[in-house]
């Protein structure tokens, strides 16, 4: 098994919204391993972004990191808790260590700029004593493996296709040569052939650099095969996660298993297709018991009573593979 990269420890983010207090993030533990692809799913709102912006140190009022370490493992050897940082510290960190792409990204880039001084200013922003040659003729590479032509860097972003400048973005961001990516719903503006594209190309990409890549989607049809680990999170919790294919074949989560039979599939025979009845509790009124006890199927019939008291830990149901389904051996008759 691979050394690991990052170890998010018991990592807790709320929000205060009227006087109430939820928690977006809830006592989040998961290890990153140096080297995997890692899928982080979820309905809308189970706090997938919420998790990454606590990690990089993102998180705006009226957010708040209200427990939590993030141990990073340098390429050194070295360990620093991120979460210790002062701003300035983690700055450094950010690009040349840890970097991001987010939800419709394509959209951040500065109208009136080139993307040529796009890699420029980036590049400076870290070290002003970079050449301007040594700076273009990376960008150049990068930009030939997100299959873009060198004219790119010439060009304004209003002159290039949604799917063009996201591999742009995705260049950029490679830019200062990380040691892992988050990538927030990187495709979702994008048509589904631009979606695989962009996947194949990052994937060759992972492999090129040994980097460490960790994506956030709510669909999971989209990265299933390109990610080694997938981690299941719902309500702010993670509430399963293990190799991609175990989850697929053998998920012991009643919300995996859920989550699985919704794919789509072009094989599929659609009216077998079932989307999980429900919605995902309000977390400013969580039930006094297992957060997914109300649309579970296992409660329903009563194989579960539903407790919250089991669900405040994770069990290993298969090698590699942790669920916070206490009754996931009676559940799934294993
Ligand atoms: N800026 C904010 N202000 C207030 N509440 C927030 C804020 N950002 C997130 N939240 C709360 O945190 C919860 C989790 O949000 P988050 O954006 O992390 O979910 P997500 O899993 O990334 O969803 P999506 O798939 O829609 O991107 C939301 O339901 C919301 O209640
Ligand atoms: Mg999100």
């Amino acid at each position: 098994m691979a050394d690991p990269i990052l170890e998010i420890k018991d990592l807790t983010v709320e929000f205060a919204l009227h006087g109430r207090k939820i928690r977006a993030c809830d006592s989040v533990n998961l290890t990153i391993r140096r080297g995997e692809i890692i899928g982080i799913i979820g309905e809308s709102g189970s706090g997938k972004t919420t998790l990454v912006s606590g990690i990089l140190n993102l998180i705006q009022p009226p957010g708040k990191i209200t427990s939590g370490q993030v141990i990073y493992h340098q390429r050194d050897g070295q360990t620093v808790d991120l979460r210790t940082l002062t701003p300035e510290e983690f700055a450094k960190h950010r690009w040349t260590n840890l970097t991001s792409v987010f939800q419709a990204a394509q959209n951040v880039m500065n109208p009136s700029l080139r993307v040529k001084e796009h890699f420029l200013e980036t590049a400076w922003a870290h070290d002003p004593d970079m050449k301007e040659e040594a700076i273009l003729a990376k960008a150049r590479d990068l930009l030939s493996r997100v299959r873009l032509e060198e004219r790119v860097l010439d060009c304004y972003p209003h002159q290039l296709s949604g799917g063009m400048k996201q591999r742009c973005i995705i260049a950029l961001s490679l830019i200062l040569s990380p040691d892992i990516i988050f990538l927030d719903e990187p495709t979702t503006a994008l048509d589904v052939i631009t979606q695989w594209y962009i996947l194949e190309i990052l994937k060759q990409i992972q492999k090129d650099y040994g980097l460490t890549m960790v994506f956030l989607t709510h669909d999971v049809s989209i990265i299933g095969s390109i990610v080694d680990r997938l981690v299941v999170m719902y309500a702010g919790e993670v509430v399963e996660y293990g190799p991609v294919l175990d989850l697929f074949k053998r998920p012991t989560h009643p919300y995996t298993a859920g989550l699985m039979t919704a794919i789509p599939s072009l094989r599929d025979d659609v009216t077998r297709r079932k989307a999980i009845p429900g919605n995902p509790p309000d977390l400013a009124n969580l039930p006094d018991a297992c957060r997914f006890a109300p649309r579970c199927w296992a409660k329903a019939q009563g194989i579960c009573e539903g407790e919250r008291a089991g669900t405040l830990r994770m069990y290993g149901s298969n090698p590699d593979q942790y669920t916070r389904c206490y009754s996931w051996e009676k559940v799934f008759r294993q």
